[in-house]
């Protein structure tokens, strides 16, 4: 079992900001990932939520129950020092996503809080960044079981 994350906005994919975040729906991205999964071998569940509790609970359940994580923290990403403590108490990997490459954005999205506690990162593919987490993920379980 994976859990793949979404914070605040990412429901709205498709209708958001098109031009930024492309035209494929939350509901294409939450297929892309089951299927991926499956693929791998591995039950995908993906969650949205735009509530920082919301996430914060469902971080602590992957810590509970040493659950690998694809996370896209979305704007969190940028300032929620309650999410970066969340992550530090997990123990099985955790990848941190974007759909953009934040670096090549505007300053204030330059600075990741959670970047130092994920196992690694991965921006700026569209929905390929979580194919490719998914990957990363299934590879370490299988050389590390
Ligand atoms: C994002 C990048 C963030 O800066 C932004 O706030 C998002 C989406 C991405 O996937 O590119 O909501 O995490």
């Amino acid at each position: 079992m994976i859990l793949v994350l979404n914070g605040p906005n990412l429901r709205r994919l498709g209708t958001r900001e098109p031009s930024v975040y492309g035209a494929e729906t939350f509901d294409d991205l939450a297929a892309l990932c089951r299927d991926t999964g499956r693929k791998l071998g591995h039950h995908v569940e993906v969650r949205q939520t735009d509530d920082e509790a919301e996430l914060v609970g469902w971080l602590h359940e992957a810590a509970d129950g040493r659950i690998p994580v694809v996370l896209n923290p979305a704007a969190f990403t940028h300032y929620s020092y309650a999410l970066r403590d969340a992550i530090a108490q997990r123990t099985a990997p955790l990848v941190e996503v974007h759909l953009t490459n934040p670096a090549a954005r505007e300053e204030f999205r330059h600075t990741s809080v959670v970047a130092g506690v994920a196992t690694g990162t991965i921006a700026g593919f569209g929905l390929q960044s979580y194919v490719l987490a998914l990957h990363a993920i299934a590879e370490i379980k299988r050389s590390q079981p």
